[in-house]
């Protein structure tokens, strides 16, 4: 069966290219959307993704400010950066890079950042807006997966779809924009019994799992669309999904690539809420 490649890479680009016009209009009314990223320590996956958000922002216009951190920086003075970055009028948005060391309290980082600028959506005021609709902002990865479905042209409404992995950043806030979309959503994880004849049932499967091609053809039912947002680094240095691409894809009617298809929606949705946010900053000032 021919499938549908979703592919990510594409879409971002092209959305990049219109939000691009779009900061060029909000500059030319006097405001100019600005990002504020967080670094603490030296993770060198972290270092990767904070200069792709950085160059990201670069291409569309968006000023950034990138704050790293020593790995040993006391929980106060990071406290202290997000309460200034909090009264920057030139800051819209902010993002402290996780994993953060363990001396640090994630929640008590996350809780420190102002709603209106959380544009990673972790706030658990955020979290709380999503659970009921009303969300201003939607953690990137599940908002990227559900603007390249939109794309595709994907019809979500009574589909049965099943989420591997329930994580705070993409398994649950996922499950929420599906059931909001009027899909059936079940939510699965480590201990969930019988995975595959569950993952079977789904006519949209969207793997986080963090296990390199763990989802196998076994798993998936004929024609149902597979989503894949695992990032696992190979031994040659390479980069795989969470799903055998190679065999799933003889059976799925669409399916996304590793690399090229969550991540860079994930990319291009950080812009977009960082927009957002300069919007709702700059509100009844734009010239
Ligand atoms: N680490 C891995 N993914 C993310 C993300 O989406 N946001 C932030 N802040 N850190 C991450």
């Amino acid at each position: 069966m021919a499938y549908t490649l979703l592919n990510g890479k594409d879409l971002a680009l092209r959305m990049k290219k219109a939000m691009s016009a779009q900061v060029e209009e909000l500059k030319n009314k006097g405001a100019i959307p600005g990002l504020a990223v967080i670094i603490v320590g030296n993770d060198p996956a972290s270092r990767i993704y904070v200069n792709s958000k950085k160059r990201d922002c670069e291409e569309v216009g968006i000023r950034s400010f990138e704050y790293a951190l020593p790995e040993d920086v006391q929980e106060e003075q990071l406290l202290e950066l997000i309460d200034t970055l909090n009264n920057d009028d030139n800051v819209d948005g902010i993002l402290v890079q996780l994993p953060i060391p363990d001396h640090l309290d994630e929640g008590k980082v996350l809780r420190r950042i102002r709603p209106d600028k959380d544009v990673d959506a972790f706030h658990p005021y955020n979290v709380g807006e999503l659970m009921i609709g009303n969300h201003a902002f939607a953690p990137c990865t599940p908002a990227g997966i559900m603007e390249l479905l939109k794309d595709a042209k994907i019809d979500v409404e009574g589909k049965n779809c099943v989420v591997v992995g329930r994580s705070n950043i993409v398994g649950k806030p996922m499950s929420m924009l599906m059931l909001h979309a009027n899909a059936t959503v079940t939510i699965c994880h480590s201990r969930t019994k019988n995975l595959k004849d569950v993952c079977k049932t789904a006519d949209i499967l969207i793997a986080a799992i963090g296990k390199p091609n763990y989802i196998t053809r076994d798993f998936v039912k004929e024609g149902a669309v597979v989503i894949d947002v695992g990032i696992n680094r190979t031994a040659d240095g390479g980069m795989t999904g969470d799903v055998d691409f190679t065999e799933v894809s003889k059976i799925a009617s669409a399916i996304t690539p590793v690399p090229g298809g969550v991540g860079p929606m994930t990319r291009a949705m950080l812009l977009k809420n960082t927009i957002k946010a300069c919007i709702m900053h700059k509100r009844g000032k734009l010239s």
